[in-house]
């Protein structure tokens, strides 16, 4: 086989077979195809796509690539959860001990942030003694005890799909619905799910910048889920905000029990018993969607799903008295309310811009060796469609450092993240379509 007939075939919009992908992916992964080999082959799926069967042969071989997480050990059917690309994205925190709570195993492996977005294992970092780090035995056996484990990720996840996004991002080729769809459900798939139910976001702060786009997205992943036995729904829902009004890693843990307690931000309520419903019906928990969402709602409002929190919590060393004491958590030193510039209605809020405030402050990283300061980041007291009177707190800022010219900078920042208009703003949906294995349903 020679890489240049496949590229060649490739580029005159003919398929590889499942043999070719393999090589192509194995000897890459090896070093015995160069990158320029596979820049060259990559642009010509930016241009000429590929079919549903090429997606699916490219995401197991990206899976196989490495470690595979083996979950057989665990009865039940596990489903995971991926949110693309969330800022202040507080779900898996509410969805994973919710749908625990109605028997379906989590065994979660989960990433730090890095950039604007934040990472489920640092809002886990916050609670005092939590543990990410568990050997493979403890993480199995917690979740085989008590239904729910959230660990770092750990080993050799998927090398051919870091490796492959690594020359996507200098090559111009990322923006290519097959190999992001295949790229993130092979990470999915090599950390052991059954089913898999996907938060895709569409809007000026998400990949996907426009519904079709977002949906074209879902249907590939459905797609590649379906075709490699993993049934796979996606909810398309709005990141012209940002989900829910705190960004911080301590901040986010403290809506999060909120949420838990039935006392959270409706729209963030909203979606995780959605993302919950399509889990415990996945994992065989309800006979029907609606029966799941019934069920999950039920468990939010009698406190099952805190329970299990505190349980789950408990279980990796941290301290359970959290979810009824926040002050546990850590604190930043002051607050600083943001100013509205102007009298008007909020037209816009740009999550991305937000998310990197946040980082700024010091909640997040923008490079992997930075620490990060998990007391820190910011509230938004108002959403799209909220009228606001000139002086009025936009957000209030949770700092620990200040120097003034960092923190006026910082407050201009924010403030620009806000788009404001004269006459009244509808409300944006949050939720637009779901994509299943038997079409789109929009909302
Ligand atoms: N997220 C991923 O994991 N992969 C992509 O290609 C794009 C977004
Ligand atoms: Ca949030």
């Amino acid at each position: 086989m020679r890489t240049v007939d496949l590229i060649h075939r490739k580029r005159n919009g003919g398929e590889l077979t499942t043999d070719e992908i393999n090589w192509l992916i194995a000897g890459y992964v090896q070093g015995s195809i160069p990158d320029y080999q596979v820049s060259a082959w990559a642009m010509t799926v930016y241009y000429q796509g590929m079919s549903a069967r090429e997606t699916a042969d490219l995401t197991l071989a990206m899976a196989a690539s490495g470690d595979q997480v083996d979950l057989s050990g665990i009865p039940g059917i596990k489903v995971d959860k991926h949110s693309t690309g969330g800022v202040g994205d507080t779900t898996t925190l509410v969805v994973a001990p919710l749908v625990a709570a109605a028997g379906v195993p989590v065994a979660k492996m989960s990433g730090r942030g890095l950039g604007h977005t934040g990472g489920t294992v640092d809002k886990l970092e916050a609670i005092p003694g939590f543990q990410v780090e568990r050997s493979k035995e403890q993480f199995l056996q917690q979740v085989r005890d008590i239904g729910i484990a959230v660990v770092g990720q750990s080993g050799n996840l998927t090398p051919a799909d870091k490796k492959l996004y690594g020359l996507r991002d200098v090559t111009a080729t990322v923006d290519s619905i097959p190999l992001i769809a295949s790229s993130i459900m092979s990470k999915k798939i090599a950390s052991g799910a059954d089913r898999i139910v996907l938060d895709v976001k569409t809007g000026k702060g998400a990949f996907m910048k426009t519904l079709d786009d977002a949906v074209a997205l879902a249907r590939a992943m459905v797609e590649i889920g379906t075709e490699v036995g993993r049934e796979t729904v996606a909810v398309i829902t709005n990141m012209d905000e940002p989900l829910g009004p705190s960004i911080g890693n301590a901040l986010e843990v403290i809506e999060a029990i909120d949420t838990l307690r039935g006392q959270g931000p409706a729209e963030l309520t909203e979606l995780c018993l959605e993302l919950a419903a399509h889990m415990v019906y996945l994992g065989g928990k309800a006979a029907a969607y609606e029966e799941a969402l019934q069920q999950v709602t039920e468990l939010l409002r009698n406190g099952a799903a805190l329970d299990k929190l505190k349980q789950f919590i408990e279980a990796q060393e941290g301290n359970g008295a959290i979810v009824n004491a926040p002050d546990l958590l850590p604190q930043a030193d002051f607050r600083l309310e943001v100013p509205a510039p102007q009298d008007g209605y909020v037209s816009e809020i740009d999550a991305e811009s937000l998310g990197v405030t946040a980082m700024m402050l010091g909640a997040g990283r923008a490079t992997k060796e930075d620490r990060i300061d998990l007391a820190v980041g910011l509230k938004l007291n108002k959403r799209v469609g909220d009228p606001v009177k000139a002086g009025e707190a936009l957000a209030e800022l949770y700092m620990n450092r200040h120097e003034a010219e960092e923190t006026s900078s910082i407050l201009r920042r924010t403030i620009a993240a806000f788009s404001f208009a004269d006459e009244p703003v509808e409300r944006p949906k949050l939720m637009y379509a779901v994509v299943t294995k038997d079409g789109v349903r929009y909302m």
